[in-house]
């Protein structure tokens, strides 16, 4: 999968893709990641990428010209699956979506910034527009940073151990893992379950399943 990630801070972004999983997916040619500087498309003196609303009002709105100068530069070389806007106002992220995106073979993700961007690149541009949640963050960086490293996990190859994925929290709507525990068996006087280390493997299976059932009706 290639994913190009159009941004004004590229410095906040490229860390994370330095460790761990994702350097790991970027290594083994899984993943690759491109990021672009929107001012590098700029077309004034100041390297503008943002001007006041018209009609009025408080806050920036992020300009047509740049964005449609880097999208543009990007699709004339290849196809786009996707072509995705992170902000607050988008759809919910949930595991499903990050699934249906693994597939996809290229991705250009655009992180707003201020009171976002010029509406006609949303209606011109386009195909998906992603939140991370309710509440509203400085920009999309660290929300595309969230959703890429849920895409890149479910990527064939990237995890060591896959059937970790099949057990773990929200795989399906509404799931969430069981407890684990692993040595020493006792903490501070902190006994782990018995069944758990019975060796009865149906028992085991009866109380994970009944733990895992009890952390969903907890947190819905
Ligand atoms: Cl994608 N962007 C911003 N700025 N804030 C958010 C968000 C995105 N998702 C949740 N809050």
């Amino acid at each position: 999968m290639r994913i190009d990630i159009i941004t004004v801070l590229p410095e906040l972004l490229k860390s994370p893709f330095e460790a761990s999983i994702l350097k790991r997916a970027i290594d083994a040619d899984l993943v690759e990641v491109h990021f672009h500087n929107l001012r590098d498309y700029t077309t004034d003196n100041y390297k503008s990428i943002d001007d006041t609303q018209f009609g009025g009002g408080a806050g920036m709105v992020m300009m047509v010209e740049p964005i449609d100068k880097c999208i543009s530069t990007l699709q004339a070389a290849r196809d786009y699956d996707e072509v995705i806007y992170m902000t607050p106002d988008g759809e919910t992220l949930k595991q499903g979506i990050a699934n249906q995106l693994s597939l996809k073979e290229n991705i250009i993700i655009l992180c707003g910034h201020y009171k976002g961007v010029d509406q006609r690149v949303r209606d011109h541009f386009i195909t998906r527009e992603i939140s991370i949640g309710d509440y509203v963050l400085g920009g999309g960086e660290v929300a595309s940073l969230v959703m890429i490293e849920e895409i890149t996990r479910l990527i064939p190859g990237v995890l060591g151990n896959p059937e970790s994925l099949a057990e773990e929290s929200h795989n399906e709507e509404g799931y969430l893992e069981y407890p684990n525990f692993t040595k020493p068996s006792v903490w501070r006087e902190l006994e782990v379950p018995p069944v758990l280390l019975s060796g009865n493997h149906g028992e085991i299976a009866k109380w994970r399943a009944a733990q895992a059932a009890e952390r969903a009706k907890k947190n819905l």
